[in-house]
């Protein structure tokens, strides 16, 4: 069932473990993602870029996709349809289109500027029962056209975010869009604990999941983490395989050029990636 992400998250963070979001790119993404929740009996958020929607043709087609899926799958576990990083204008038309949550992306605007449009979307996303994320501080690297510095946030900046009544708040404490690369200084657990020393019980989100080792994941579920977000993960898997099955000559075999054969290693890769990270931000069985 499509649902806002309020209730997952605040019971991600009393029983102290991470929903995943999972971005999704086309139907065979999405498809994989909702499976494999479904089995693990997981919570699931799926995410949503200003660049993939536009891929997809619109957010209008991408929220009428999630949402006859989930019903033709028989999806019971609750389901998130999530913008990531959105920008204002994006916020207003995913509300339109029938997303169930949204995150505003206001990181790159000075704090002042970020307040009064995050405390104008808290108001409207409250009237519409939607889920809110903010950004404070930024993530490195780029997603998707979305590119950060990777400054650690500032703990004041974040309460001060938080106390606007926003759902879920993500903080840059040194994570990374993409492949992370060899000279990374890891995360900054002292920015991670000071945050939530002062947001209390606030979800906090990191981004950039792909390659953070497993043992940073867990002290930053320790420390808080209710939300992980991972994308570049899922399509180097679904990458690998199709290339593997190529390389083998399998297109070439009786009917492997068909799409629906040709795409079918890539989604079976994603569902497997994404059951590897379920199992490991601890939300099987959650839901
Ligand atoms: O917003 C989405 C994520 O932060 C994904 O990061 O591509 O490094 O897994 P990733
Ligand atoms: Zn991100």
């Amino acid at each position: 069932m499509l649902v806002s992400a309020k209730e997952m998250l605040e019971k991600a963070v009393e029983g102290h473990y991470a929903v995943g979001q999972f971005n999704i790119n086309n139907l065979e993404w999405t498809k994989s993602i909702l499976l494999t929740a479904e089995e693990l009996k997981s919570p699931v958020i799926l995410g949503v870029s200003e660049g993939a929607g536009k891929y997809m043709t619109g957010f209008k087609t991408v929220a009428a996709m999630v949402k006859a899926m989930i019903e033709e799958l028989n999806i019971t576990v609750p389901v998130a349809l999530h913008l990531d990083h959105g920008t204002y204008e994006g916020c207003y038309k995913c509300i339109e289109a029938g997303f169930s949550s949204i995150m505003f992306d206001g990181s790159h605007y000075p704090i002042e500027e970020n307040v009064a449009k995050t405390k104008e979307l808290v108001a409207v996303c409250a009237e519409k029962g939607l889920s809110l994320e903010a950004e404070v501080g930024s993530i490195g690297g780029e997603e998707d056209g979305v590119v950060g510095m990777g400054e650690c946030a500032d703990p004041q900046e974040c309460k001060m975010i938080a106390d606007l009544g926003v759902t879920m708040l993500a903080a840059g404490i040194g994570n990374i869009h993409g492949k992370y690369p060899a000279n990374w200084q890891g995360l900054s657990f002292e920015t991670l604990d000071a945050i939530q020393k002062l947001t209390g019980k606030m979800p906090l989100v990191l981004h950039g999941g792909t390659g953070i080792p497993e043992d940073m994941i867990k002290k930053a579920i320790d420390l808080g983490v209710a939300k992980i977000n991972v994308n570049t993960e899922c399509q180097l898997s679904f990458a690998d395989a199709t290339r593997k099955y190529i390389e083998a000559g399998k297109d070439l075999e009786g009917k492997g050029f068909d799409p629906r054969k040709l795409l079918k290693p890539g989604a079976d890769a994603i569902m497997q990636t994404v059951k590897e990270k379920m199992e490991l931000f601890g939300s099987v069985g959650k839901a």
